[in-house]
C-alpha cells in the first residue's frame, strides 16, 4: 500500500489539474454536473474551465435515483454529445456516484472525471469504480463498475462543507483505520475531528487504503467486501430513511452500523471485550447515536436485498482486531436483533 493510482490526482490547484487532464482526453464537448451547492461553492474554485454544457440538479440521497438520471442523459441528447464528448462530476457522493453511472451508460459510456468535494466522496466514494443509484427504497441497487478515467482530489473545497457533512465523512475515515490498518486506528483515535484544522493526510491515508483493497479485488469477490464493514445494517437504516421525511447521512447510518456490527462481532468471538469497548466508545465520541429506527421486519426485508448475500442468507464483514476484518460471516437473525437492541439500549453506557 504504497502509491495512489495514476488516475488519482491531489492538488491544490483544481482549475490548472482539471485543464491538463482535458488537454490529454481532448474531448468535442464537455458538461460538468452540479448540485445547488457545487453551483455557489465549488464551482467558482474552476476558474479557467469553460463547458460546453452545465446540467445542475437537485442535491441529496433522496434524488439519486433514475428518475435524474433520465435528465441528465435528455441534456446530453439535447446537446448532442457523442463518444469523444466528456462529463465532469463536481461535488459528493451523490453527483459523483450518479454522474459516473450516467456517463457509463450514456451511448455504452463516456469518459468522466470526478471531482468529489465532501470528505466522504474523497477519503471513500470517488474511489474504486462503484457507480449506481438508489430503487426504490434499495441503496445503490442499480449501477456498474466502471473507474472515473480521472479523478481530482483537493481539500480546499472541504472549507465550506458543513460540520455536519465534514463528521459524515469521517465515518468512512475511522472505519478504513478499523478493517485494513491499525497504526491509521490509533492516529484516528488520537483525534479530536473539530481540531482538524489540515485533511490531508487523512485524505491520502483513506485513498491508499480504498485503492489498496479495489487493487487486490476490483468487482468484490472477495477481500474488498471488507469495506462494507458497517454497511450491511447501516444501509438498511439509510434505505429506510429514504422512504421517510427524515433526515439521515450516510456516514451517521455507518456509524450506527459500525457499532451494531462490532456487537456482532463481539458476541461471534471476533473481537475481545476490551477491544470492542474503544471501538463503540470512540464512534460515540464522534456521532450521536440514531434513535430511531425501521421495525425488526423491515429491516430483515431491506438486508434481503443486500449485494453481499449468497442466496437469502445475510454475510456480514466484520472485524476481528484492530486493522482487521473478515467478510463472509454468516449471522443469525437473534444476532442481529441482539446487535440492533444493544445500540438502542446502551447510548450512555456500552
Ligand atoms: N461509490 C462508492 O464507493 C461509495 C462509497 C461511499 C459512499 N458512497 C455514496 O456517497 C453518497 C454520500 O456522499 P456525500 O456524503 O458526499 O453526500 P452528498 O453528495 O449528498 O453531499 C453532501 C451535501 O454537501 C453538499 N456539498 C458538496 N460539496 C460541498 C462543498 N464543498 N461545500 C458545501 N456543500 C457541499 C452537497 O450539495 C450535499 O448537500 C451516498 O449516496 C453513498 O451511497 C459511494
Amino acid at each position: 500500500m504504497k502509491k495512489a493510482p495514476p488516475n488519482i490526482h491531489f492538488t491544490q490547484n483544481v482549475s490548472q489539474q482539471l485543464q491538463s487532464c482535458l488537454t490529454l482526453f481532448n474531448p468535442d464537448k464537455i458538461a460538468i454536473l452540479v448540485d445547488e451547492n457545487t453551483l455557489v461553492h465549488c464551482l467558482p474554485k474552476l476558474t479557467s474551465f469553460k463547458g460546453t454544457l452545465l446540467i445542475q440538479i437537485a442535491s441529496g440521497e433522496k434524488n439519486k435515483n433514475i428518475e435524474t438520471c433520465q435528465i441528465i442523459w435528455q441534456k446530453l441528447t439535447d446537446f448532442k454529445f457523442t463518444r469523444k464528448s466528456l462529463l465532469v462530476n463536481l461535488g459528493g457522493g451523490v453527483i459523483g456516484d450518479m454522474g459516473g453511472f450516467v456517463a457509463a451508460t450514456f451511448k455504452r459510456g463516456i469518459p468522466f472525471i470526478n471531482i468529489p468535494t465532501t470528505l466522504l466522496s474523497q477519503v471513500d466514494a470517488s474511489i474504486g469504480g462503484k457507480l449506481g443509484v438508489d430503487f426504490n427504497e434499495f441503496k445503490n441497487h442499480i449501477g456498474v463498475f466502471k473507474d472515473p478515467d480521472a479523478i481530482i482530489i483537493c481539500d480546499d473545497f472541504l472549507s465550506t462543507l458543513p460540520y455536519r457533512q465534514l463528521k459524515s465523512g469521517f465515518a468512512e475515515i475511522i472505519k478504513h483505520g478499523l478493517i485494513y490498518d491499525p497504526a491509521y486506528w490509533q492516529d484516528i483515535q488520537m483525534t479530536l475531528i473539530s481540531g482538524i484544522k489540515e485533511w490531508q493526510y487523512f485524505i491520502e491515508k483513506s485513498v491508499l487504503v480504498k485503492a489498496d483493497v479495489v487493487k487486490k479485488d476490483p468487482y468484490e469477490s472477495g477481500l474488498r467486501k471488507i469495506l462494507n464493514f458497517g454497511h450491511t445494517l447501516g444501509h438498511s437504516i439509510e434505505s429506510w430513511y429514504l422512504d421517510t421525511e427524515k433526515d439521515l447521512l450516510h456516514g451517521e447510518a455507518i456509524a450506527a452500523g459500525m457499532i451494531m456490527e462490532a456487537k456482532l462481532a463481539l458476541d461471534l468471538g471476533l473481537i475481545e471485550k476490551e477491544y470492542f469497548k474503544q471501538v463503540v466508545s470512540y464512534i460515540d465520541q464522534v456521532f450521536d447515536r440514531v434513535m430511531i429506527f425501521p421495525p425488526f421486519d423491515k429491516i430483515k426485508i431491506l438486508l434481503g436485498q443486500d449485494k453481499k448475500n449468497q442466496g437469502s442468507t445475510v454475510m456480514f464483514s466484520l472485524i476481528n482486531g484492530p486493522g482487521s476484518c473478515l467478510f463472509d460471516i454468516e449471522v443469525s437473525d437473534a444476532q442481529i436483533a441482539d446487535a440492533i437492541n444493544f445500540y438502542l439500549d446502551s447510548g450512555s453506557n456500552p
